[in-house]
């Protein structure tokens, strides 16, 4: 199929258009360059070995959509496309939900005037809030304790496409609820490349691994974990993009909503160890104070995916470590 990827020069659009085109796709990248840059898409290229077609767009224009849909004729579109970083969007929700709502209004519409209504969109475990139960299943309780309007966007959106589904035949839309992607491809050559100070762990880690920051810092030894620091399910970015090739081939009539994660969760320190191990050294760190918002744990059950879309994570946080350094030390300072 032609698979229209909205937001796809990013982190994880970039990895789900190599693991759409190695499982015969024809992946489309639709991008504002607002978060990411036109060099990793020739990476995709460079690893695919061949072109992939390319647009600079915002797609909250939809008149420029319309025209990118009627030249390329997407059949199915992975909705990637949106501002992410927790922090900034409580300092700026307008932007936010502007950005998040209206590139996802504008995009639906013409999809639908297209008559393309096969969609895969990029929901998170934020939908969560404070999560219900352990391990988080897709019934579990949602809303309650967003603490953020990124997460309020995620959790908007579901909404808003289920009443789409609902009130217009034809839609097969998959919401995929997103845990801690982390990693890169093994190739190295694509990777997170965060602007300014990383909001993740992962990336973090890897930057005082590679000498660019001095000290990680762990907020908060004092939860009730295995070790004291906050537990989170890291995915690896290409068991994450695997799953959207097998959510695509198993969209159903109607939404369908599914956790991807692994179902394990790691603890902070753990991360940090694993990833000194990578590296090849110990990375120093600090305890600071918790961070007001932060959940002790949260980790999925991955049983719904498994089920009915055959799909598992396979790869360990070791290969994340592993592939991430290998980003990381050969793309110091990220894309250029
Ligand atoms: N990375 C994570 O930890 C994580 C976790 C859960 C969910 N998600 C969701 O997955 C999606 C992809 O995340 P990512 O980590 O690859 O982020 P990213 O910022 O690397 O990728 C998003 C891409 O969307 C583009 N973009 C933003 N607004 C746009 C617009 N209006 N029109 C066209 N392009 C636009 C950016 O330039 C960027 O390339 C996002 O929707 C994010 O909210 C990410």
């Amino acid at each position: 199929m032609r698979i229209l990827l909205t937001g796809g020069a990013g982190y994880i659009g970039t990895h789900i258009a190599v693991s759409l085109s190695l499982n015969g796709h024809e992946p489309i990248i639709v991008d504002d360059l607002s978060n990411s840059c036109k060099s990793a898409v020739s990476r995709v290229e460079e690893i695919l070995g061949k072109p992939v077609s390319f647009h600079e767009l915002d797609i909250r224009d939809s008149t420029g959509l319309n025209a990118i849909f009627e030249t390329e004729k997407p059949q199915a579109v992975i909705h990637l496309a949106g501002l992410k970083a927790v922090g900034e969007s409580v300092a700026q929700p307008l932007r936010y939900y502007d950005t998040n709502i209206n590139s996802t209004i504008s995009l639906v519409k013409v999809m639908s005037d297209h008559g393309v209504r096969r969609l895969i969109f990029s929901s998170s475990a934020t939908v969560y809030g404070d999560p219900e139960y352990l391990p988080l299943t897709e019934e579990a309780c949602v809303g309650l304790g967003i603490s953020n309007p990124y997460g309020w966007t995620k959790f908007m959106i579901e909404q808003i496409l289920r009443d789409l589904a609902a009130a217009e035949d034809g839609w097969q839309i998959s919401l995929l609820r997103y845990f801690n992607p982390v990693g890169a491809h093994e190739s190295g050559l694509i990777g997170e490349d965060p602007n300014g100070i990383p909001n993740n762990l992962m990336p973090f880690v890897a930057q005082v691994a590679a000498g660019r920051r001095e000290c990680i810092r762990v907020f908060g030894q004092d939860y009730d974990t295995v070790d004291g620091t906050g537990v989170r399910d890291y995915i690896h970015v290409m068991d994450l993009a695997e799953g959207h090739v097998s959510a695509l081939n198993h969209l159903v009539p109607g939404v369908a909503t599914y956790n991807l994660g692994t179902g394990t969760g790691s603890s902070v320190l753990e991360i940090i160890e694993a990833f000194g191990q990578a590296c090849g050294r110990t990375l120093p760190y600090e305890i600071v104070d918790r961070r007001p918002g932060d959940l002790a744990s949260t980790y999925c059950s991955p049983e719904k995916a498994a089920q009915e879309l055959q799909w598992k994570a396979s790869r360990t946080i070791e290969d994340a470590c592993r592939d991430s350094w290998l980003w990381q030390s050969t793309n110091p300072d990220g894309y250029l």
